[in-house]
């Protein structure tokens, strides 16, 4: 039930730091130890290449979890799109374990891809919010999301859960390496569930951005880099899917291959700046823009910030700023949404779960 909230998906973006807080305890041992069944670890540790297969929001996570899993375990990871996988196996490596993420489990994309791998002899990992659905039931093992039901066609809480759980998959199986890491991510998720809290509770802010930035426009681009630029993919599907604003994500070095053609005057660009590598970067990047008449939402991290900034999240640890950094962008289309009175929930030709092929 929506209760008192006019909306599941302002609902579902509210209950982020819960999930964050709930998925800690449930992955947590009574060492305070994060943990994951130990056969799921073994499939890790088998493989030679990870292969992540989603759609959607389900893959922008993805894309954010091959950093975690690369970057944390030392395995390499690609990702791919579950249609194109489909029809486009690429060259497989000898030992692959495929993870498949999907919020509800059912996405018939998805499933094909993991019958078909099935066949091949492979194993499978399902990450999912649904314990018993079909992905979870065809795969070997299941990891589960923790994030109660997600109604909202918009997935919001699902995908900060997906990474979430990424996360500790990677530190898991690291240890389970013997890799040292410089950090403990039980305390560092717990930061994040204190940062989502100080951004739920900002929403006049976000709506003004949201007023500001996209009330008349025909379209939007989000830009970033690394990591950032994942999450600008994921803020600008959220942004189209239930505002119908036409809204891409650009790779902040891509713009002058051809991207910059685009840019008019007042053209609305949301530039996330939460790297301390490519700072330097991308807000060389949003000048360029600027110079061509943009109309620039810098959203930064603390400790990156500058005068010019819209937004200033707070710190978190680096690797798990997409935590974080989605939900200003979650609750801007929210507001961009609702201020062009669509329909928030059941936005026009889309369903929560897309069981066609
Ligand atoms: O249930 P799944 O995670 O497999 O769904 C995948 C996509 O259909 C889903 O993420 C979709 O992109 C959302 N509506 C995005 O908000």
């Amino acid at each position: 039930e929506k209760g008192t909230y006019p909306h599941y998906m302002l609902k579902e973006i509210d209950e982020q730091p819960l999930v964050m807080r709930k998925i800690i305890q449930k992955y947590q041992n009574e060492n305070g130890e994060l943990t994951i069944d130990q056969e799921i670890v073994e499939a890790m540790n088998d493989a030679d290449r990870i292969y992540i297969i989603a759609a959607g929001t389900s893959y922008h996570a993805g894309l954010v979890g091959k950093q975690f899993i690369e970057k944390i375990a030392k395995i390499p990871v690609e990702v791919h799109i579950s249609s194109e996988f489909g029809y486009n196996i690429p060259l497989l490596s000898e030992k692959p374990l495929f993870i498949f993420i999907s919020q509800s489990g059912e996405t018939a994309d998805s499933r094909a891809v993991l019958v078909n791998v099935k066949k091949m002899g492979h194993k499978a990992l399902t990450i999912t919010n649904v314990p018993g659905s079909t992905l979870s039931r065809e795969a070997d093992y299941t990891l589960l999301l923790h994030a109660g039901p997600e109604i909202a066609v918009a997935s919001t809480k699902a995908y900060t859960a997906q990474i979430a759980v990424l996360s500790i998959l990677a530190e898991v199986t690291a240890k389970s390496r013997g890799l040292e890491l410089d950090f403990n991510l039980v305390q560092e998720l717990g930061i994040v569930a204190n940062a989502m809290e100080v951004l739920c509770d900002a929403k006049e802010e976000f709506e003004d951005i949201a007023r500001k930035f996209l009330s008349t426009t025909r379209n939007a681009f989000f830009i970033g880099r690394g990591i950032d630029y994942y999450v600008g993919l994921e803020g600008a599907l959220k942004l189209k899917e239930i505002s119908y604003i036409q809204a891409e994500g650009f790779a902040g070095g891509e713009l002058k291959h051809g991207t910059i053609a685009l840019i008019e005057n007042g053209t609305p660009i949301i530039a996330l700046a939460t790297q301390e590598s490519v700072n330097l970067s991308i807000r060389g990047n949003v000048k360029e823009v600027v110079a061509r008449g943009a109309n620039p939402c810098i959203i930064s991290m603390k400790g990156l910030e500058t005068e010019e900034d819209s937004f200033i999240i707070p710190e978190v640890n680096e690797l798990l700023t997409p935590l974080i950094s989605v939900i200003p962008l979650q609750l801007i289309s929210y507001f961009a949404a609702l201020h062009r009175e669509c329909d928030v929930d059941k936005p026009r030709n889309l369903a929560k779960s897309v069981t066609v092929e």
